[in-house]
């Protein structure tokens, strides 16, 4: 395959943050009918003229081609518990989350994993995402060797719990550490990699524990952190039990060092401004999960307070507790989390936050989220209308808004056309 490669379609992405409730955006950047030029796996540039022959062209004409999206909370091992009935957070990991991850002890069950995982993401247009694989060291590993042979950007770690968790799902500090150190070195900054401190959540973490994770996160700058936190009340009210001298559950994570601008928390629906407060101090971002929280009737996430606090808030399907690897229907869902409040969330604010956003969370805006020369070529290409119902839809749209939000509300998987990671075809609907 030639290193010149040349994707024509409807650009779309953002220069900037979408402003709350703005259907016309000047962060808007939207280039129909142009070229998207990579060279070495990177854009070097975009133009409306056909590049000459020397460039391999994929013709995507009549297609949205938007960055691949980024999900920052995601279980690889989830997927053999995704949809699965009638429980709230606690029982849901008892009864069918804890005993799926115990199989990731298998190494062939985690390569095997991995690679289901990976293409998945793929195959929903996803091409970099934060994500927990279990306990076992060999599942990050195989998580880790999967991404860098698909050339994947993707954050991970092996999973912490040292208590409050099944046989053969607990590890303790001193192995714990030395698993971590091993991983860190094997894989931080490896390729397209990044070791990210995996504290599943403070119930399952001893205080001896979250204070290493606070040490290797101390001792490495430039090492992620993420967890889980204020996501369902009976769990927040568990973790005052079990650590009564903080003054919140942000405040445990708080006070053994692991807020900090690489920290990714999942969910934060239970909590307060001085809360919002520390998160913003420190730089740390939220990482909201709405098919999560509905479907596990977790609450309702108040991104406009995190918002107006100062908060940075990306988005995240939170499979198996989401109930779709698809961006789409979690921004969808999103939508709807905010119509509940009385908000209303844009298609450019929802985008923004699953792209760009969440890449400048990440530290990572120079490498993925926009259609920007220097960036890798992440990229997805996306059919407007999959069936009659969203083709009459689109057929009536009028303003650009209008379109792109009837697309990303009926749309989902069946409308992605082809994902690229750093300008290789890594999906192609058959
Ligand atoms: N809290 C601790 N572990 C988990 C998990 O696997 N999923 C969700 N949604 N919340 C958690
Ligand atoms: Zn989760």
């Amino acid at each position: 395959m030639t290193a010149r490669v040349a994707i024509f379609g409807d650009l779309l992405d953002f220069t900037a943050e979408p402003a709350w409730g703005e259907t016309l955006s000047s962060a808007v950047r939207w280039r129909p009918a142009h070229w998207l030029l990579v060279e070495g796996g990177r854009i070097v540039a975009v133009q409306a003229d056909a590049p000459d022959a020397s460039w391999e062209r994929h013709d995507h004409a009549g297609r949205l081609v938007l960055p691949g999206f980024i999900d920052t909370h995601v279980h690889s091992p989830q997927l053999d518990v995704i949809a699965s009935y009638g429980t709230e957070l606690l029982d849901w990991l008892n009864t069918y989350t804890f005993p799926a991850e115990r199989r990731y002890a298998d190494p062939a069950q985690a390569e095997a994993g991995a690679a289901l995982f990976l293409d998945a993401l793929l195959a929903h247009g996803t091409t970099s995402a934060v994500v927990f694989p279990t306990v076992h060291k060999v599942s990050a590993d195989a998580l880790f060797a999967a991404a860098a042979q698909r050339g994947m950007r993707l954050i991970a770690g092996k999973v912490l719990m040292d208590r409050h968790a099944p046989d053969g799902l607990r590890d303790d500090v001193v192995q714990a550490e030395r698993d971590c150190r091993e991983l860190i070195e094997r894989w931080h900054g490896h390729e397209r990699l990044a070791y990210a401190v995996t504290v599943r959540f403070a119930p399952t973490s001893s205080p001896e524990q979250l204070a290493m994770a606070g040490r290797l996160c101390a001792q490495d700058p430039t090492l992620y952190m993420q967890t889980h936190v204020a996501e369902n009340r009976a769990e927040v009210q568990w973790v005052r039990e079990l650590f009564p001298e903080a003054r919140s559950y942000l405040d445990v994570y708080a006070r053994a060092g692991l807020l900090h601008p690489r920290s990714v928390l999942a969910h934060g629906i239970w909590l307060d401004d001085a809360d919002r407060a520390a998160l913003r101090d420190s730089g740390a971002q939220i990482a909201h999960s709405p098919s999560s929280n509905l479907f596990l009737g977790s609450g309702l996430f108040g991104w406009r307070a995190a918002e107006a606090a100062g908060v940075a808030v990306s988005l995240a399907t939170d499979v198996g507790g989401g109930t779709s690897l698809s961006m789409l229907r979690t921004l969808a869902d999103a939508y709807k989390v905010q119509a509940m409040a009385g908000e209303r969330l844009t298609a450019w604010k929802a985008l923004h936050a699953a792209t760009r956003g969440a890449a400048r969370s990440l530290g990572l805006g120079d490498e993925i989220g926009s259609l920007e020369p220097g960036r890798h070529a992440d990229v997805a290409v996306w059919d407007w209308a999959v069936g009659p119902v969203a083709g009459r839809r689109m057929a009536v749209a009028q303003a650009l808004h209008e379109q792109v939000f009837a697309w990303l509300t009926l749309g989902d998987e069946r409308n992605l056309a082809a994902a690229y990671v750093a300008g290789r075809p890594a999906y192609r609907r058959s």
